[in-house]
Parts: structure tokens; C-alpha cells; sequence
């Protein structure tokens, strides 16, 4: 029996699981949370597509108050619709398109370049380096702190510091010790910044924010670094690492990414569409009434999988969808949402694994795997590969 929540699924098993089950329905019951109650995953573009945008008969911020809220604290994501519109827009001006666009070019590829010149000697002088420790987690969470104004001594602690803080349904002791670890990185950061503003996010909350009119308190401050800690940076983290995982496991689409760069916005946008981070996200129904979906009655207040892995492959709209093609037209892509949730970071999600892959295949053009096979990307909500070591030709 598969758990839909907790199972890993690695690689090509995934997808061909999904498959399965979308013959029996657009919207189909399945085993999940160790069988304590029943989940319907939603698997078809169209069904999906119309639930991202329903917010009456799937609340998102009924679903983020269970599964976020008790870990992450109270943020804008937790909030119901009416709070979350005021909050939304001046918790994330750093994250907004025109922000991210000025910071691109200097800032991104700065940090990039850093990173890339730490593996330059290993891998030159015939190395093995694992690229997901040393370069796609380090590279997303130093975005992060740079935005928000955090050091990134522990940078390579954050990725399983903020797996930990997210899953505390899973083992709370362990997100609870997270919660600490973070919060003592964070405070003193806040208490210098309310006494010297900086050019970063956590200075702009302290110093030019004021939302339901009064200013932004330091639980509330704390509660949305751990937002952009877990939804921000673990899941840019994983889609640059199941970025690489395509192209080096696809050596013809590598070749094109580095011999021409134009193709490298394809290869993006596919990889987004192949094996999108957020591979399913939870909800819960209204818990007020019953709905229907796609012919099927789903009962008041029941968990519900949006899964946008499914619906990313789904055969009506993407032809030959298990296929990893860089050339396909991938317009209509679920993996950052429609609807009043829409992902506020895929601009700079965007930005951030495009400079990576420009700066890799300018800077290493002859990449491979060091031992021939990867370790397949695992997860059923979120999803990424955890390592990949490779070398020069
Ligand atoms: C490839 C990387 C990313 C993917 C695939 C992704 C995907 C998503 C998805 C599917 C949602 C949920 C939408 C919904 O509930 O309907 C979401 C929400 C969110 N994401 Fe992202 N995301 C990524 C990167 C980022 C980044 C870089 C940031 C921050 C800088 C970020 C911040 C958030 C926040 C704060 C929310 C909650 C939005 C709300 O409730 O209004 N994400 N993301």
C-alpha cells in the first residue's frame, strides 16, 4: 500500500503511480496519513486548474491553519482570505517581480559565482563534488538570507533545519528543536535591525511596515522568516537539484543548455513541468458543507492532495508527458498556482535557477555524473533529489 503523504517514490515510479490511479478518475480516494482518515488526490489539469482558483470550497487558509500554522506560527499563508489579502502584499515586497528584476543581475550571479569558485579546484583537478550539499542548497538559502538580511554561517544546516520546522506533524520534537536553532539566528538579527535599519527585508518590516495599523511585531517577523525559509528556499533548493538531475540524466539537453544558452529557458520551464518541487499540495474542504468535484462528492472539512505533478503530466494537455523535453510548449503549467495564492517567490524562483544553470554550463560545460546513475528525485508533497555527485569529463 502507498501512503500519499508520506511515501518517497523515487524517479520514474512516481509518475508511473499517478498514472494508475488517473484511470480510475480525475478525483480519486487514496491511502494516506497511515490510513487515519480518507484523502482525494485531485489529478487532472482541468479539475485542478478550478480548484487552485476555488477558495470557497477549498479555503486556503482553513488547510495552512492545520498543517503550517502550529509549526511556522501565524504568517499571511495561515491567515483566511480577507487577512491574508491586507498582509500579503506588504510582507513580500522584496519577493515582488520589480524588486527581483533590479536585484538580478548584480546580486544573484555574485552569490553564484561565489559558490561556483569554492568547487572550481575540486572539480579540475578531477574531484568528485555532490552538487546538492555543496552548491543548489547553499546557493537557494543564501538567496534567501540576502533578502531577508540573515548570516548564512549555518547555511548548510538550513535545508534540514527547515524540513524539520515544516513536517512537525511528523516529529514534533524535532521541528520544535529547528524552531530554536532558527529563532537564536534570528533575534539578534532583529534587535540590530530595529536599531540600525539595512537594505533587507527584515529592515523594511521593522522600519516601513504597518499592516491592520500597527507596526509588525517580532513573533510575527520570526513566523514569516520561517515562511520563506520552508516554502521559499527548500523548494527553490530541490528544483535546482532535480534541475541538474534532468540534465545530467538527459546528456543531449545538456549539451544544447551549454552550447545554446537560448535553450536554457525551455529546459527551466520543463524541468518545472517534469518534476516540480511542490509535487502535491494539501488542502482541506470547506468545513462547512459538502462539494463536488469532477463527479466526485467529497465530504465536509476531508484532506484534499492538488496535485500538481499529476496534473504537469496529465496525457490531455502535455503530449508524451513522461518525456523530458526542453522544446515543449509548457504555458500551461500549475507548478506555482493560479489563483489568490499564487506562489509570491516564482519570480525570484525563476531568476535564481536560471543564473545557476547559466553560470554551471558557462562555467563547467563538460558536467556528468560522477558514477554514470543519480539518485531519483523522492517525495510525494514536496519532492527533490538529495544527491548528485559529479565530476569533469
Ligand atoms: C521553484 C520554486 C517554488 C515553487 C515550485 C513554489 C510553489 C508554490 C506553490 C505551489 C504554492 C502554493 C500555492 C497555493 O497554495 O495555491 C506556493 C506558495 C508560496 N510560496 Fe512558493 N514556490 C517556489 C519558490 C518560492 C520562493 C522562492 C518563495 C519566497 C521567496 C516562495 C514563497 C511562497 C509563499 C510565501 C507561499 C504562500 C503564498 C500564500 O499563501 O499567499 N516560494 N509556492
Amino acid at each position: 500500500m502507498i501512503d500519499w503523504y508520506y511515501d518517497d517514490l523515487p524517479g520514474a515510479r512516481f509518475a508511473a503511480e499517478l498514472h494508475r490511479l488517473r484511470e480510475r478518475g480525475e478525483v480519486v480516494r487514496v491511502d494516506a496519513l497511515g490510513g487515519a482518515m480518507p484523502v482525494y488526490y485531485i489529478l487532472s489539469h482541468r479539475a485542478l486548474t478550478q480548484a487552485l482558483r476555488n477558495a470557497e470550497d477549498f479555503p486556503p487558509g482553513h488547510a495552512y491553519q492545520i498543517i503550517s500554522l502550529p509549526f511556522i506560527g501565524e504568517t499571511f499563508m495561515s491567515m483566511d482570505e480577507e487577512r491574508h489579502r491586507r498582509w500579503r502584499p506588504p510582507m513580500t515586497t522584496s519577493f515582488k517581480r520589480s524588486a527581483v528584476d533590479r536585484m538580478d543581475q548584480r546580486r544573484l550571479a555574485e552569490i553564484g559565482h561565489d559558490l561556483l569558485d569554492e568547487l572550481q579546484d575540486l572539480l579540475h583537478g578531477g574531484a568528485q563534488v555532490d552538487l546538492v550539499p555543496e552548491f543548489t542548497r547553499r546557493y537557494a538559502f543564501r538567496v534567501i538570507c540576502d533578502q531577508l538580511g540573515l548570516p548564512t554561517e549555518r547555511e548548510r544546516e538550513y535545508y534540514q533545519m527547515s524540513m524539520d520546522l515544516m513536517f512537525g506533524g511528523r516529529d514534533l520534537a524535532a521541528s520544535q528543536a529547528a524552531d530554536r536553532e532558527l529563532s537564536t539566528i534570528a533575534r539578534p538579527v532583529i534587535q540590530a535591525r530595529r536599531a540600525q535599519a539595512c537594505d533587507d527585508q527584515i529592515s523594511r518590516w521593522i522600519h516601513d511596515t504597518t499592516v491592520e495599523g500597527a507596526p509588525v511585531g517580532e513573533e510575527s517577523i520570526l513566523a514569516h522568516i520561517r515562511l520563506f525559509f520552508t516554502a521559499g528556499a527548500t523548494t527553490t533548493s530541490d528544483a535546482m537539484a532535480n534541475l541538474f538531475h534532468a540534465l545530467l540524466t538527459h546528456p543531449d539537453a545538456w549539451r544544447r543548455c551549454v552550447e545554446e544558452p537560448a535553450s536554457q529557458e525551455g529546459a527551466l520551464q520543463e524541468l518545472l513541468r517534469y518534476n516540480p518541487p511542490v509535487a502535491a499540495q494539501p488542502r482541506f474542504t470547506n468545513p462547512e458543507h459538502d462539494i463536488e468535484v469532477a463527479g466526485v462528492r467529497i465530504p465536509k472539512n476531508s484532506p484534499v492532495l492538488f496535485g500538481i505533478a499529476a496534473a504537469n503530466r496529465d496525457p490531455e494537455v502535455f503530449q508524451n508527458p513522461d518525456h523530458f523535453d526542453i522544446t515543449r510548449d509548457t504555458k500551461t503549467l500549475l507548478t506555482f498556482g493560479p489563483g489568490l495564492r499564487t506562489c509570491p517567490g516564482m519570480h525570484l524562483a525563476q531568476k535564481n535557477l536560471g543564473t545557476a544553470l547559466r553560470l554551471v554550463a558557462e562555467r563547467f560545460p563538460t558536467l556528468r555524473l560522477a558514477a554514470g546513475v543519480a539518485q531519483e528525485p523522492v517525495g510525494i508533497l514536496l519532492r527533490g533529489t538529495h544527491s548528485l555527485p559529479v565530476t569533469l569529463e
